[in-house]
């Protein structure tokens, strides 16, 4: 496939007033999320619950693709419709999560390092058969004591940029990932801090590994105070340090980058993008990706009675989708 094909997708990724939205939870993840709720994790119950979300009448008006995981890519609908082909035929792209998740980085306690390249190459290969058009892969980056340290930015942002060396090789747009995790009591300059030097390793390597930057998408985290810090930042100071962060360390030939939710509430991760793409125009289109902010409230009603709740639940995603979709544009308000 081409650069420019590879940015065709990257810039459709990216739309104006369209997002993405995040159900690629591992069965471990999805595990936690329906315990909360009550609803016991079988494989059927997630097919019947991932069916809800991608069939969600008018979802593409503000969704331009959904992130899987290796199990939800080869399911289908109750009618036997592959959920790819549904998606497919409503114009949002099927994206794929292939990083196999964080292991205890050797010698640096309370540090992860995310693992998957081995076989990477085989894998995305039948993924692209299976009708992926992007690839997602999440290195996570804790903040606390004397960490992060350099070695572990440094071998997270390596794979990151093996992976997406390889997706493109293979066809496939890479949103690379790097989580600075809200845990801990930092304040929001720490964040910044350690946002910036993760983002500056995260492009010297994509540089490294020849990435090419128009066809990659950057999944990015908000510069926010820690969960418990006891100074919390208002929305317009979080606008603020996320765009002074980016503008700092992404260069601009990037094509798009989308936000995490990252255990942010509903309202304050699509506040916070509002307010951030109200500032005018950016070096790239300023999106989201959200998981748990698009779906929380919506799992919650599901739960509750599942065949008997999927329209009113659907009702919520597309909710959900709608002033998303406004932030992206600077044009949401509370309550639309
Ligand atoms: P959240 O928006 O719930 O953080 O999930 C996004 C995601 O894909 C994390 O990898």
């Amino acid at each position: 496939m081409s650069i420019e094909q590879l940015q065709e997708i990257a810039q459709a990724m990216v739309a104006p007033g369209k997002g993405i939205i995040a159900i690629d939870e591992s069965s471990n993840t999805i595990k936690k999320r329906f315990d909360a709720v009550g609803v016991e994790n079988t494989e059927e119950n997630r097919r019947q619950y991932r069916e809800m979300l991608l069939t969600t009448p008018g979802l593409s008006d503000h969704i331009s693709g959904a992130i899987l995981y290796d199990e939800t890519i080869r399911q289908s609908t109750r009618d036997g419709v592959p959920f790819t082909r549904v998606m497919m035929d409503a114009g949002m792209l099927p994206g794929i999560k292939v990083d196999k998740g964080p292991v205890p980085l050797a010698g640096f306690p309370g540090e992860v390092v995310t693992e998957g390249l081995d076989g990477l190459r085989q894998r995305l290969a039948e993924y692209v058969q299976l009708g992926a058009r992007f690839a997602k892969w999440r290195a996570v980056i804790t903040i606390g004591e004397d960490i992060p340290s350099s070695a572990c930015i440094e071998a997270n942002c390596h794979a990151l940029a093996r992976y997406a060396a390889l997706c493109q090789e293979a066809g496939l747009v890479p949103m690379v990932e790097p989580e600075v995790l809200m845990d801990g009591d930092h304040d929001i300059e720490v964040c910044y801090d350690v946002t910036e030097a993760t983002l500056r390793s995260l492009f010297a390597s994509l540089y490294e590994q020849d990435v090419m930057l128009e066809g990659t998408i950057l999944k990015a985290s908000m510069v926010l105070p820690g969960k418990s810090c006891p100074e919390q930042a208002s929305v317009e100071e979080v606008a603020t340090e996320t765009l002074r962060c980016l503008k700092s360390a992404v260069p601009a030939a990037l094509t798009g980058i989308v936000f995490l939710s990252g255990g942010q509430t509903d309202e304050q991760a699509t506040a916070h993008l509002d307010a951030m793409n109200r500032r005018g125009t950016q070096p790239w289109p300023l999106s989201f990706s959200y998981g748990r902010a698009m779906q929380q409230a919506a799992l919650k009603l599901w739960a509750q009675d599942m065949q008997g709740n999927f329209a009113a639940a659907q009702k919520i995603v597309a909710q959900r989708a709608r002033e998303n979709g406004l932030a992206a544009l600077g044009r949401w308000s509370k309550g639309v």
